[in-house]
């Protein structure tokens, strides 16, 4: 209608219009030029160990098999039979070398090639393709600390994809010999709001904690008390950070956000020192020399120290990790991933993947299971809150009058290195901000802008 990129984003002001969450024209551009070119998390090798196993899954609204072939390799291909369009699979998850369509009957193989056809001489008769060319459309696959991504871009790589944010997402997902085990199938639940109310919160905004979530840090259940809210959270106190890729972090002193849990000093104390003292949630004493030798020294210091804790990846992932009191007075966690999967401008697949390391203990494991479901699951105390929220945006996106209003990221201070910082990115260190929340704008703007 006339309405150009600038209209909606205004890079001076640093506001984005209201309209950005309800227009159809600029969600078919969005389904064009981001999910079509980016890299999108559809799950985690954990979930297919076997040959033949396979997953559904959706990259935006193209539905996929995600599967394992009999050599082991892991495969991402259109469900969508090259005949006449029909679902290859219909069935959610299982076992089979073989996908057969149940329209026509043509049949695929784990990786995607063409079998054949029943009855083929008469079916392929007259056919001016050869069989090489009748396989599922695949997409490109990348395994990063198992966690399963994949593409229709042929030319972006994984590593431009991750940039700066690999030093920080190492520690979080690299970081033990046999890596994180995905602890049962996701959780999914349909909410209706446009993807990018989730996905802008998911750049890292530290603000709503203390307000939507508040109910959580008085009860305690988030850690804290009444009285260290606002300006006194210790877990709004770190720093935070960006990359021009739009995947944001927050980092969180650990000394700070454990005292909400325990009272205990790092001072004085050395690396190895401080991560037996505490262990970051999810690692037991037993595989902290394995964080030694997966990572580098400067990324393990920085996970005894300032882990990153909370934020996302451009342009629909959750990251949370998080600490959260045991009963028996022990720090604990949870490491969730959630996606916010597009299914039209006012709908979003809210996916979340619960995790722990393969090499937990059983007890651990349920342990990150539970925290993780009561937390970040989809009846968790967190996610009610926001559940409950973004349809309400998204309601309010479609008045004729609140089109008019445009969202505003004041709370900018800009980019600073602290002292001694190694990793790269922009670093926005002490308490939260917006500009992270910027940053992921920023990102979607250059890939929108970008015929
Ligand atoms: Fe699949 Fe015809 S649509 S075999």
């Amino acid at each position: 209608d006339g309405t150009t990129l600038d209209d909606l984003i205004n890079r001076d002001m640093n506001e984005v219009s209201l309209r950005v969450m309800n227009d159809k024209e600029l969600y078919e551009l969005e389904m064009e030029r981001v999910f079509a070119r980016t890299w999108l998390l559809l799950g985690h090798e954990s979930e297919i160990p076997k040959a033949g196993d396979y997953v559904m899954r959706d990259m935006a609204e193209d539905n996929v098999i995600v599967s394992r072939d009999r050599s082991g390799e892991i495969h991402v291909m259109l469900n969508v039979c090259p005949h006449r369009g029909m679902k290859v699979c219909t069935a959610e998850a299982g076992n089979a070398h073989a996908h057969r369509c149940i329209y026509h009957g043509w049949a695929f193989r784990a990786d995607g090639s063409f079998i054949g056809a029943p009855i083929e001489k008469e079916q392929m008769h007259g056919s001016k393709r050869s069989k090489d060319e009748l396989g599922l459309k695949k997409a490109r696959v990348h395994l990063y600390g198992g966690l399963i991504f994949a593409t229709w871009n042929k030319d972006l790589s994984f590593e431009d994809y991750l940039g700066d944010a690999k030093f920080y997402l190492d520690q979080l997902f690299c970081r033990t010999d046999n890596g994180l085990e995905m602890l049962g199938p996701p959780q999914r639940f349909v909410l209706p709001c446009n993807w990018k109310i989730p996905g802008e919160q998911s750049g890292s905004d530290g603000f709503h904690t203390l307000t939507l979530h508040r109910s959580l840090m008085e009860g305690g259940i988030m850690g804290g008390t009444a009285e260290s809210i606002y300006d006194t959270a210790p877990g709004m106190y770190g720093v935070d950070l960006s990359v021009p890729q739009g995947h944001t972090l927050r980092c969180l002193e650990a000394a700070q956000t454990f005292k909400m849990f325990a009272d205990v000093s790092f001072e004085g104390k050395s690396t190895e020192e401080r991560l037996n003292l505490l262990p970051p949630p999810g690692i037991t004493k037993d595989l902290i020399p394995q964080l030694f030798k997966n990572l580098s020294e400067d990324q393990v210091k920085q996970l005894a120290n300032i882990p990153p804790q909370v934020g996302g990846m451009f342009p629909n992932i959750l990251i949370a990790f998080i600490f959260a009191p045991r009963m028996d007075g022990g720090a604990s966690g949870a490491l969730s991933l959630h996606t916010y999967v597009p299914k039209g401008p006012d709908k979003v697949e809210f996916v979340n993947f619960i995790f722990a390391e393969k090499d937990a203990p059983e007890d651990v494991k349920r342990d990150m299971l539970q925290n993780a479901i009561w937390s970040t699951g989809t009846s968790g105390t967190i996610e009610q809150d926001d559940a409950d929220t973004w349809p309400q945006i998204m309601r309010n996106s479609r008045g004729h009058m609140s089109k008019t209003i445009t969202l505003k990221y004041q709370a900018l201070h800009g980019h600073e290195r602290p002292e001694g910082w190694v990793g790269g990115g922009d670093l926005y260190p002490g308490f939260t901000k917006d500009d992270t929340q910027w940053a992921w704008w920023m990102a979607y703007y250059n890939m929108m802008a970008d015929a």
